[in-house]
């Protein structure tokens, strides 16, 4: 792995932490736009519970387990992962890179991780997945009237499956945002919106987005829509039982248990809070994923241990993204890997299945 890092940084830049590459980013970023990624809504209350509820856990040793080469190896929906982290659709992916996802899905590709391609991203489905087949094989989208063209439209793009929005009928109260007067340009989010052959404009999707009162989607319209997907589709947006309930009623393969990063109601639970009754409540088959507050290896560790298949990064993601392109992102997934896998061998996991609730505690926080 460390041989072929020397190679993914042409120019020598080499990040020794997480937090380095944050500041890179925060210096990258112009004001307006570092807003929009680190905010959230209303009070950010929920914002801030995502990254809170992570102090309330520790990780219990386990002495002389004998695991000194542990496999973060893991399989979601019949795909197989060298680390179980995901990266995060997010639109408008060139603000923060030229290269937006296509860096991103590159640098999942080379770590054997996983990117979902989002619906409102810079590129469009096809040129993220023909620039990283084997990492791009997931494709985010909002559930309007358009899913079911979309969905086909990612089927013959060679998709392996969907995720299904479904925390975002109308943006949330992004109150940063409105104090900067955010109006970024719109062809940013415009990939796959490009309102040609039927598919929806980006002033379509976004004044859906932007109104209230718009045409918003039940369950029962979600399962008729999606009996025409042909391809597992994930629900991303989970935060009760009864909601993950619902979505497999309808026919989800996988659950994101997700607030969206804080971005959309406040206050909403912490993911990692509503994480284990949604795990008891569907049982042990079902895969579930979480995202909206992961920074460091434990946060990945502790997800695992309360119930999680997989985590995904969204603005772990981005930082490295802006910090320095396809090989920013790739050293946050090889540092969250390898803090896992440090993790594991102290806490005696050899294997991801191992790690389970048996190897954690809850503190008050
Ligand atoms: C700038 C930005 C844009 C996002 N855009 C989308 C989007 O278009 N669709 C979507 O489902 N989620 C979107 N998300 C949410 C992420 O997919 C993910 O749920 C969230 O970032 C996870 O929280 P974290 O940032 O704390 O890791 C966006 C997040 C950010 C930060």
């Amino acid at each position: 792995m460390t041989a072929q890092l020397d190679s993914f940084y042409p120019t020598g830049v080499t990040f020794g932490t997480l937090d380095e590459i944050h500041r890179a980013a925060v210096t990258a970023l112009t004001p307006d736009i570092l807003d929009f990624v680190e905010g959230g809504a209303g009070k950010e209350i929920t914002l801030r519970a995502n990254l809170a509820a992570f102090d309330g856990w520790r990780i219990l040793p386990e002495p002389m387990s004998g695991v000194g080469a542990p496999s973060t190896r893991t399989e979601l929906l019949g795909l197989r992962l060298e680390t179980p982290i995901l990266t995060a659709p997010f639109g408008g992916d060139a603000l923060f890179h030229p290269d937006g996802h296509l860096a991103v899905a590159r640098a999942a590709e080379q770590y054997g991780a996983l990117s979902i391609v989002p619906e409102a991203g810079s590129f469009s489905y096809e040129q993220v997945r023909t620039a990283a087949p084997h990492a791009a094989r997931i494709a985010q989208l909002h559930p309007f009237a358009h899913a079911t063209a979309v969905a086909d439209r990612v089927r013959r793009a060679g998709f392996d499956a969907l995720c299904v929005t479904v925390d975002c009928p109308v943006g949330g109260f992004r109150t940063r945002n409105m104090a900067n007067r955010f109006d970024p340009d719109q062809r940013l989010f415009a990939g796959n919106l490009t309102g040609e052959n039927g598919a929806p404009g980006v002033a379509e999707v976004f004044g859906q987005l932007l109104k209230q009162g718009g045409t918003v989607w039940n369950w029962d319209e979600l399962a008729d829509a999606a009996t025409g997907f042909g391809l597992p589709w994930i629900a991303k947006g989970i935060l009760t039982p009864v909601a993950a309930e619902r979505a497999l009623a309808v026919g989800a393969s996988a659950l994101v248990v997700s607030n969206h990063g804080g971005r959309q109601l406040d206050p909403a639970p912490a993911s990692l809070s509503a994480l284990p009754s949604i795990r008891a409540a569907v049982g042990a088959e079902v895969p579930i994923l979480l995202d909206s507050g992961i920074r460091t290896g434990s946060d990945v560790y502790l997800a695992l241990a309360l119930g999680a298949d997989a985590v995904i990064i969204g603005r772990s993601a981005i930082y490295g993204l802006a910090a320095a392109g396809a090989p920013g992102v790739g050293r946050v997934l090889e540092l969250l890997t390898e803090e896992l896998r440090t993790l594991m061998i102290l806490s005696g996991a050899a294997s991801i299945e191992e790690i389970g609730s048996g190897r954690v505690q809850r503190v008050a926080s």
